[in-house]
């Protein structure tokens, strides 16, 4: 892999995800990591991030120079490039010449290989204070900024370079094209992480995992997530794999059947489906509590998906094998944030399918562990999920009862899926599928207002939408959806949800909003 070695700046995971948009496998490592674990990994080449500190505060996180004679591609990056220089014998001083935002940039050499082809003048995205004022011997000196004399260098020989800015953000448009003149001129990379690669990859890995005779079981949510996770495990071990989905009731218009029809005829999947509306709905009866309903969902879910695994425990006992693995489909971003712990110790609450019992002792199989999003979508496509499945919008494990302000039935489930279903095929038919990041539809059940309809009063109830515009759910805007785009989704919906006679839009950021209102 291509090791990014983090600073603590909040940009190590955006330059792996775009070192891996270049189609190169990236890993973020702790700059804490020893020379030894470095080597271990077997580093295509590194890349030093940027970071908060100054080289030369106290505790500064710094670079052991041995790093630098590996004979491995390396690529500085803000204090990491300050770092590199420094460990080279080049010199860093704080000058103050501190750059922050966006910056013009002059290229100075124009044989550079990393910056080859790029206009000459170009603005890019800056954050320092420190400077390199004189390069290490044998570098050749490419860029200069007002506050940087030496804003990039390289040596070709010794396959290094580095820039003081911000390639990997899109403040600097000029950016991909300098990590990709890096990767694949100056280290000498192939573009060889594609979806295909990625899949065959994850598939042998699982069948080494799982071994020979290994059965393992799998919660599926209807997300992308435990679907393409599940997929990759079904092509690696077959029928030895069951999939286990529990209907509770609270789904959205035709994701049961997206499940039981779609994934299962891409798939070939075994599946077990848990009917447990009925319960859910009992259990739920009168409770307007967003955090008690979320408690007996979670409780629930549990109890069923606890009922369907002893079911195919028995049923597999019988035959006198054991089923020891499961399979999540936990995400790269999750294990880096948790500290890139290897994850199979304990069975954690997880968001995808609503918290799975602590005391089933099963070996986690996490064939997505390494990827990013995107790239679980390109994974889902490349085995032939369905769009429906793969372009699917994160949707919270308690349904549609979280999306119900007031106490859940039956006949407000069935309102709210109707409305549901008018807002996805008007948003998704206005091409605003990728705009938007997701949209909950809202029945606010316990508020009834006045309208008029023909030529009666009605006193139904508002619906409200909350179309958001996110990177990853922990922060969001409200999206500008076409005022002719929402003209027609109120229309249909007024017109063709006869309790609801109000649409409303929900034009709250996060923070201070959260993305579902319960
Ligand atoms: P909030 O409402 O906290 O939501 O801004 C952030 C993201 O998480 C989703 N969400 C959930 N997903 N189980 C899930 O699997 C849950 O209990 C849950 N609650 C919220 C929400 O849809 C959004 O994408």
């Amino acid at each position: 892999p291509v090791l990014v070695v983090d600073f603590g700046a909040q940009y190590a995971q955006l330059i792996a995800r775009r070192v891996r948009e270049a189609r190169i496998y990236s890993e973020v490592i702790p700059h804490s990591a020893t020379v030894d674990e470095i080597k271990a990994k077997n580093p295509a080449a590194l890349i030093l991030s940027g970071g908060p500190a100054s080289v030369y505060a106290e505790d500064a996180p710094s670079i052991d120079p041995a790093l630098m004679d590996l004979g491995v591609p390396v690529f500085g990056i803000c204090y990491g490039y300050q770092c590199m220089a420094a460990a080279l014998g080049g010199e860093v001083a704080n000058t103050g010449g501190r750059e922050f935002g966006r910056t013009p940039l002059r290229v100075t050499e124009t044989d550079s290989v990393l910056l080859a082809g790029q206009p000459a003048e170009q603005p890019v995205w800056m954050s320092h204070n420190d400077a390199v004022q004189r390069a290490p011997e044998g570098f050749t000196v490419t860029a200069s900024t007002e506050g940087a004399p030496v804003a990039a260098f390289e040596n070709l020989e010794r396959q290094m370079a580095g820039v003081q800015y911000h390639p990997e953000v899109i403040h600097t448009p000029h950016g991909q094209q300098v990590l990709t003149h890096f990767l694949y001129d100056i280290a000498g990379l192939e573009p060889t992480w594609t979806a295909a690669n990625i899949a065959e990859t994850l598939i042998d890995q699982v069948r080494e995992q799982v071994g020979e005779n290994g059965l393992a079981i799998c919660g599926l949510s209807g997300g992308v997530d435990s679907a393409v996770a599940a997929a990759l495990v079904q092509r690696a071990i077959g029928d030895r794999l069951t999939c286990v989905f529990v209907d509770h009731g609270l789904l959205r218009a035709g994701e049961r059947e997206q499940v039981q029809n779609d994934f299962v005829a891409a798939t070939g999947a075994r599946l077990v489906t848990v009917d447990a509306a009925e319960t859910f709905l009992t259990e739920l009866k009168g409770v307007s509590d967003p955090e008690t309903k979320r408690k007996i969902i979670g409780r629930e879910f549990i109890r069923s998906f606890e009922g369907a695994v002893s079911e195919v425990l028995g049923d597999r006992a019988a035959s006198g094998q054991k089923v020891d693995y499961l399979v999540q489909g936990t995400l790269y971003p999750d294990v880096v944030e948790s500290g890139g712990g290897t994850g199979t110790a304990n069975i954690k609450s997880h968001h995808n399918v609503g918290g799975l019992p602590e005391d089933l002792e099963f070996e986690l199989v996490e064939p997505l562990r390494l990827l990013f999003k995107d790239e679980v979508r390109a994974v889902g496509r490349e085995l032939g999920l369905p769009e429906e499945i793969v372009g699917r919008q994160p949707f919270p494990g308690p349904g549609l009862a979280i999306r119900i302000v007031g106490s859940v039935d039956a006949e407000r489930l069935a309102t709210l899926r109707k409305a549901d279903l008018i807002a996805r095929e008007e948003l998704s038919s206005a091409g605003l599928d990728s705009t938007i990041w997701q949209c909950p539809v809202v029945l606010l059940a316990d508020v009834r207002s006045v309208g008029v309809q023909g030529d009666g009063r009605t006193y139904g109830h508002p619906i409200v939408l909350r179309p958001v515009s996110s990177e990853d759910a922990m922060t969001a805007d409200w999206t500008r959806v076409p005022y002719d785009v929402l003209e027609k989704i109120s229309t249909r919906i007024t017109n063709e949800v006869a309790e609801v006679n109000r649409v409303v839009l929900d034009v709250t950021s996060k923070p201070p909003g959260t993305i579902e209102w319960e």
